[in-house]
């Protein structure tokens, strides 16, 4: 396989906004209970947060995590989650048929945030709830002081507001799973008056409508358009969420799922832009890619549930998706993909952070490790920094069956003027050939190799787990030189690669 990229600083996609290097911790399984908060643990801080999971997240670079849920907010009460902890009530979490005490919320998780340098960004409840509880949220949140509300955040010990800019309005309203489900129409009105009461409230929030659950929805597109007729002027943005995972052994079509990426980023862009025209308007509605990742969900669902409600148990082992080589290498096109689109997206949350679908795994009272897919976005995370190029790719292809012909080279670049640096992000889809690669980057000036570093496995099954938790990692990748402004890589079979230069 052979692949050749042209990179010049005149032709910019846009500016990277940190955001996009955003995740998302729900009240799901053990993601935030024996997850990132176990008061036991030997690496505990004195708030109970382990201390080994807090360096992880630091060193996986997550910039903006969204917070509580996913399926879980539909059914929350944010007040149960504020106050003494001993007054907290324990509630049944319908989404999950899990048992939820309360004794992390808004506070504490907060305080977290702060030990891992990431900004909150808040979901409402329009599942249950409406526009009543969501203005009361803002208010407890982002009021200085002198109302009810305000007041008692204080009184709760938080004296500065929180100061929350990003806010999601709902949750996967389109799916039939989801508690308070609607249709388009009735959540487009609904999300558009919760936007301009909170707006009246608190002009600087930024704020996310639904899109649709996945482009696989049957009312995918509709459900766009109908929502931003009724709330173009209202939002910010417009979320995306998107799953994959290998099906019916169909790894090559796996292996080429950023090809699905890039069409539902381009499709819900085409479709608001579409909006905007309609509506002869002058604004932008750009897109916050509030879930993605690789998620084995016909596993999930294989599982039977727990039905007798008064056994609903408290942070259940759920969604513990176990990553592989070939996942990690999924997950890295996943990230090129957002990259490549940098100009829309201006916001992104990797689903989840610990324990559920997560880059971390926890052990209650043990260790915790970096699962495969820890590695490219980290890396990426680092080194991605400042503007998107345009890649001029000139690729072999191959065949799938589920995305017709697909380059088997993917990239993205990325160019820091500032600090004179630049990256190339790269993924190699065949299962059988390595990929010669050459980068033209003589526009770019006089850049010496920094580093290149590859993931690949002879078996792509290859994971870490609890007993081997160093399986998998990141290894130099030593066939890359740079002569007279060309790079030289050679990329294995199934593999994610990452490029420094300065
Ligand atoms: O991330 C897991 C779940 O996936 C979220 O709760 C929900 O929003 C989505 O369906």
């Amino acid at each position: 396989v052979t692949a050749r990229l042209t990179l010049d600083p005149h032709f910019a996609v846009g500016t990277i906004n940190r955001r996009i290097f955003g995740s998302f911790v729900e009240h799901l399984g053990r993601c935030v209970y024996d997850g990132i908060y176990e008061p036991g643990h030997a690496t505990a801080d004195d708030e109970g947060f382990r201390g080994d999971v807090i360096d992880l997240v630091k060193e996986l670079g997550t910039t903006t995590i969204r917070y509580p849920g996913g399926n879980f907010v539909s059914g929350f009460k944010w007040e149960d989650s504020v106050g003494p902890r001993e007054d907290r009530p324990r509630r049944l979490d319908l989404a999950w048929h899990s048992t939820e005490t309360n004794e992390i919320g808004l506070h504490e998780f907060s305080s977290w945030l702060k030990k891992v340098d990431s900004e909150l960004m808040l979901a409402i409840n329009l599942g249950t709830r409406g526009v009543e509880e969501a203005l009361d949220l803002v208010e407890y949140t982002n009021i200085r002081s002198g109302s009810t509300l305000s007041d008692q955040r204080i009184a709760n010990g938080q004296v500065e507001p929180f100061g929350v800019t990003m806010w999601c309005l709902g949750n996967e309203m389109d799916g039939p799973w989801q508690l308070g489900h609607r249709n388009a129409e009735d959540y487009g009105k609904i999300a558009s008056q919760t936007a301009k009461a909170l707006r009246q409230l608190d002009d600087r929030v930024e704020l996310v409508v639904c899109g649709s659950s996945g482009a696989q929805m049957p009312t995918f597109g509709s459900w766009e358009r109908t929502v931003l007729q009724h709330s173009y002027d209202d939002v910010d943005y417009i979320s995306c969420h998107a799953y994959y995972e290998e099906k019916g052994g169909d790894l090559t079509s796996f292996l080429a799922s950023g090809v699905n990426m890039d069409h539902f980023i381009e499709a819900v862009v085409a479709t608001a832009d579409s909006v905007k025209a309609e509506l002869r308007s002058d604004k932008q509605i750009n897109i916050s890619f509030d879930e993605w990742n690789v998620w084995y969900i016909d596993r999930y669902q294989s599982v039977d549930r727990i039905t007798d409600v008064e056994e609903w148990p408290v942070a259940p082992r759920l969604l513990e998706d176990v990553y592989s080589v070939a996942d990690a290498v999924v997950f890295g096109s996943l990230l090129i993909s957002l990259l490549k689109h940098a100009d829309r997206v201006q916001s992104a949350s990797l689903a989840q952070l610990v324990n559920v679908i997560a880059p971390i795994m926890t052990e209650p009272g043990g260790d915790s490790w970096r699962q495969t897919t820890f590695f490219p976005f980290a890396t990426t995370s680092r080194l991605a920094q400042g503007t998107v190029l345009e890649v001029r790719l000139e690729s072999d292809t191959h065949e799938t069956k589920e995305y017709g012909t697909v380059a088997t080279v993917d990239a993205v670049a990325t160019v820091d003027a500032e600090a004179g640096t630049a990256a190339v992000f790269l993924v190699n889809r065949s299962e059988t050939d390595e990929a010669t690669v050459t980068i033209d980057m003589a526009a770019l000036g006089d850049l010496r190799l920094l580093e290149a570093s590859t993931l690949a496995d002879d078996d792509v099954y290859a994971a870490n787990t609890l007993a081997d938790q160093n399986r998998v990692g990141l290894t130099p990748n030593t066939s890359a030189v740079i002569a007279d402004g060309v790079i030289t890589i050679t990329l294995p079979a199934v593999s994610w690669s990452a490029v420094s230069l300065g």
